[in-house]
């Protein structure tokens, strides 16, 4: 059966993309942003996925204001990049999967959820940064894509504890899937930021530390507040925090937090990364 080995929680910020173009990971500016996958790399060197799931929130690339579906599953054969530009190159296509796609599908829909399903998807900056974070040195991607999208962008917006029941329905995907596969997951987007209106530039360290320090081992606690109420707390982009609470829903329990780096700000966003990693998973030696 496939196996979850890891996870890969990070911010998604567009900047970080020209940053990268500009080789600008020692500038002291990035520094303590990019410092914090160190870890990651070393750890990826040691657990090569055959899979990875993503949960990010689509910027208008693939969904505008007009048709904005709660959650979206693909089940592509490949997703090209299609950035909205800020510097990072447009890089190869990623492999999907079709027959994993639509296990979790199937999976999805048994479990009641009423997704909506994509045979094409585009990746926008909330994929192309963590997938650049993640494996710089990589010309092409050799595990293969499912990307999930939760709407965090046009109210109503889906509640943390809905959030973290779809992740635990992939988690329960995942390990009906019948393959000796390593499925790594990834959270991208938040932590508390706000890019427009009275509030534009708020972030909340308060907020983002209890979610840090919850999320690992008591995931639940981020379901206490509403989706509004996080909008309040963590700002209008903050909201973002819901693809981080599925993808932890969708690793399974229990899972170890192996790093943390939380620096603010990166542009208007208070920017973490953290690794966390399943029994499933090799140390580095
Ligand atoms: C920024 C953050 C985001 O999550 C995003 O999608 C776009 C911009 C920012 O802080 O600049
Ligand atoms: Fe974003």
């Amino acid at each position: 059966m496939a196996k979850v080995i890891g996870g890969v929680f990070t911010s998604h910020v567009p900047a970080i993309g020209g940053a990268i173009a500009k080789g600008l990971q020692d500038d002291p500016y990035w520094k303590p942003f990019f410092d914090g996958f160190k870890p990651v790399h070393e750890w990826l060197k040691h657990n090569k996925p055959d899979y990875v799931v993503t949960f990010s929130n689509d910027h208008g690339l693939n969904f505008f204001l007009d048709k904005m579906p709660t959650f979206a599953v693909g089940a592509a054969a490949q997703y090209d990049n299609a950035d909205e530009g800020w510097g990072l190159p447009i890089f190869n296509s990623v492999p999907g999967s079709p027959d994993f796609s639509w296990h979790i599908i199937n999976t999805l829909v048994e479990e009641e959820f009423d997704i909506v399903t994509c045979q094409e998807m585009l990746i926008d900056h909330a994929l192309s940064i963590p997938l650049e974070l993640s494996w710089p040195d990589l010309k092409s991607y050799d595990f293969k894509l499912v990307p999930v999208g939760i709407n965090t962008v046009q109210h109503p917006l889906p509640s943390p504890k809905r959030a973290l029941a779809l992740g635990r329905a992939v988690h329960k995907a995942i390990q009906s899937w019948d393959a000796d596969a390593k499925v790594l997951i990834f959270g991208t987007g938040g932590l508390s930021h706000q890019l427009d209106g009275e509030r534009a530039g708020f972030m909340n360290p308060d907020y983002d530390k209890f979610c840090l320090d919850n999320l690992p081992s008591n995931p639940d606690a981020l379901t206490q507040h509403s989706a509004l109420d996080i909008v309040e707390l963590s700002g209008s982009q903050g909201i973002e925090i819901l693809n981080w609470i599925a993808a932890r829903g969708a690793m399974g329990d229990p899972v170890k937090e192996a790093s943390r780096n939380y620096h603010i700000p990166i542009s208007n966003t208070a920017a973490a990364t953290v690794l966390m990693t399943t029994e499933h998973a090799l140390a580095p030696a």
